[in-house]
């Protein structure tokens, strides 16, 4: 039998780990070994509290700092962590330990007096007693907001302008956010199997597996990934790929024998799809600013067979010009950093980490991206642009700024498979809780021949 003491502490050290290994689950399962806690049931239990906290950290942050003043990025990540199991446990459970809070609260003191000293945490000590005795209470519609959809305000805030904008329903999708993804998707590599090859093998290991609804490649499965799925991943069979991000290669007017520029290319799952389409016949120069992401892309480009089509960059995107030179290829695909909003399902850290003055400075980057794609491509080519936001200020925006800057562009209408774009007709959107894929803007443009 594990004590509640124990397993507080458990929670404690994985969620302070946790900030610093990923998956979050890894972290848990390193401090479980540690404390010997073996049981499977409690096993589940507690990693589902540890990644609760992790999904809730805007939130549980947010209340800390209502009750007690403190930001919690101002103190020692340890300290941090306690503060935000004791919020967690003492605010935002109902179920687990309801009946226990006030003993749950002292396992925490008594912790906290045992590693610092009573005296040395007088602050903190504090802190966790305002904690457990002030109920916190949303205060107005944002906080309200912010409680029940588990997004911050300023997130909140710029999705309620945006949706006005773009004439969709903010609480449809709010509601949608809440739910738990239930499927993998997966891109089926056709240089190396087909589709229907692929589903007729899963099925035969009992595997509940169908085609995509909008890419001819696309599989979607449920259930968790056995040791054949892996293995088809391993062998870059299958590309974990969301729907959404295969629709923009499909977008692209691709041939054999073209140059390709991908500005923003890792981990490279549309390099790579780029490469499968136009048959490894095509040159494609990947762009990648970030050394790590660099190295994922090229074990992907490896596993799937398709290395040898590409030419990896890492540089500056901005620098292409320079490099490949003006009017030099023939499609580019400008894939840019974003606020990955239209991800939140799939990324919990979405929900938080949104923060107004970084946009802007993506959002320069973005244009700054795609007038690149304009130098480089040749007359009579194609762009295409699409970010995973939800925001016009990320997509309909951008496109407009290029299409004013520069008379010899223009735009070749999307309106298939997803939804045009109410801003910017002739550019198409997709939405999670309309069409169950990730969030993208699209839009296809072409370099007027002179
Ligand atoms: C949205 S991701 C691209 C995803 C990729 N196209 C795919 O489908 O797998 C954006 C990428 O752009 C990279 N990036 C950011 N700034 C860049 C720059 N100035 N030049 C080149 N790459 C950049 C980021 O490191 C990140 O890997």
């Amino acid at each position: 039998m594990v004590s509640p003491r124990k397993i507080i502490q458990a929670i404690i050290e994985s969620v302070y780990l946790g900030e610093k290994i990923k998956p979050i689950q890894e972290a848990t399962r390193r401090i479980l070994y540690k404390y010997g806690i073996e049981d499977e049931i409690l096993f589940r239990r507690i990693t589902g509290i540890v990644y609760n906290i992790f999904r809730n950290y805007g939130l549980i942050d947010y209340i800390i700092e209502s009750i007690t003043g403190i930001n919690v990025y101002e103190v020692p990540s340890f300290e941090r962590s306690i503060l935000r199991v004791s919020c967690y446990i003492q605010q935002l459970d109902t179920v687990l330990y309801e009946k226990h809070k006030v003993k749950y609260h002292k396992y925490i003191v008594d912790f906290v007096e045992k590693k610092y000293g009573k005296v040395k945490s007088r602050n903190l000590l504090k802190a966790l007693d305002s904690i457990a005795k002030v109920k916190w209470i949303p205060k107005n519609k944002y906080e309200e907001f912010m409680a029940k959809y588990r997004i911050s305000i300023e997130l909140y805030k710029a999705l309620e302008k945006a949706f006005a904008e773009l004439g969709e329903d903010i609480p449809v999708f709010l509601e949608y956010i809440q739910g738990k993804v239930r499927e993998h998707v997966f891109r089926v590599n056709s240089l190396k199997a087909s589709r229907n090859a692929i589903i007729k093998y899963l099925r035969d290991f009992g595997y509940d597996v169908v085609p995509g609804y909008y890419s001819p490649q696309a599989i979607r499965l449920k259930g968790s990934l056995g040791r054949e799925v892996l293995r088809l991943i391993e062998t870059g069979v299958l590309v974990a790929q969301d729907e959404a991000s295969m629709v923009a290669v499909e977008l692209l007017p691709l041939r054999k024998g073209i140059e390709i520029a991908d500005l923003c290319a890792a981990p490279g799952g549309k390099t790579t799809y780029m490469a499968e389409k136009t048959l490894l016949k095509s040159r494609i120069h990947a762009f990648e600013i970030n050394k790590d992401r660099v190295k994922r892309m090229r074990r992907l480009l490896e596993r799937t067979g398709t290395i040898d089509s590409v030419k990896i960059y890492h540089s500056d995107a901005r620098r292409a010009v320079e490099i490949l030179g003006k009017n030099s290829v023939d499609v580019v695909l400008v894939d840019p950093p974003c606020s990955s909003t239209g991800a939140i399902l799939r990324n919990p850290d979405v929900r938080w980490r949104f923060n107004e003055s970084e946009i802007k400075t993506i959002n320069k980057l973005q244009k700054e991206l795609l007038e690149t794609a304009y130098h480089i491509v040749k007359p009579g080519g194609h762009i295409l642009y699409t970010t995973c936001s939800l925001l016009p200020i990320e997509g309909e925006y951008v496109v407009k700024y290029l299409l004013s800057k520069y008379s010899s562009i223009t735009l070749v209408k999307l309106d298939k498979p997803f939804k045009e774009s109410p801003i910017l007709p002739g550019t198409m959107r997709s939405y999670p809780h309309i069409h169950r894929v990730t969030g993208f803007y699209y839009a296809l443009l072409k370099k007027k021949n002179t």
